[in-house]
């Protein structure tokens, strides 16, 4: 069995935390492995539930839609929740729930090592950036640890609000020139060997 195997096979047997009670399934996540993005929303609601997998109710229908509109499709990335499995009613997960849940997703990161994390809503947002706004933070990408981090309003918030659906549209069409910003800052550090000649040139 594979290491992301058996990440799932412990996240579907989880019972750190109340919320395995009320479940049908656990919801570990779905996409690519080599995925350079990954998308992190709060947690699963009735439909993602029934199906243990994220994002197929109404949200999730936005998720892809914004995804084919920069080319890319579910299988492109990898999406998963802050917790795994379903708050009763869709109430805000609890501290403690968070809390429970995390090594899972701190692994799953390990593992899929994306070059951009994108946080959708303000609970994966404050997983990087504890106690800021998401409202002031959401469109700006922040490095946090090895990681670039594009934070964005929760589809559902724009289903709600209509008025935050462009401004999702517009961090969605932004999200190309962030991952290339990623490779390009990777791949365009000068080699080491450059170093002693550009630093001469700097005296002649
Ligand atoms: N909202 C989320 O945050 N996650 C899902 O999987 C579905 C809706």
């Amino acid at each position: 069995m594979s290491q992301y195997d058996l990440l799932v096979s412990r996240i579907t047997n989880c019972t750190s935390c109340g919320l395995s009670d009320g479940r049908t399934n656990a919801v570990p996540g779905s996409g690519s492995l080599d995925a350079d993005i990954m998308f992190i929303g709060e947690g699963p609601g009735f439909h993602e539930d029934r199906q243990g997998v994220p994002f197929v109710g109404q949200a999730g229908n936005l998720l892809n839609h914004m995804l084919s509109v920069i080319g890319l499709s579910r299988e492109d990335v990898y999406i998963t929740n802050m917790v795994k499995c379903r708050p009763p009613n869709n109430r805000d997960p609890f501290p403690g729930e968070l809390e429970a849940c995390a090594p899972y997703l701190d692994e799953q990161l390990e593992l899929i090592n994306p070059k951009v994390i994108v946080t959708l809503g303000r609970f994966s947002f404050t997983r990087f950036f504890p106690g800021q706004s998401i409202g002031r933070s959401r469109g700006k990408p922040r490095k946090w640890r090895e990681y670039m981090v594009f934070p964005m309003y929760h589809p559902a918030a724009a289903l709600h609000n209509p008025g935050l659906r462009p401004v999702l549209e517009d961090d969605f069409a932004a999200l190309p020139g962030v991952i290339e910003q990623v490779i390009e800052q990777r791949t365009g550090e000068p080699e080491p060997e450059e170093q002693p000649a550009q630093q001469l040139s700097m005296f002649e």
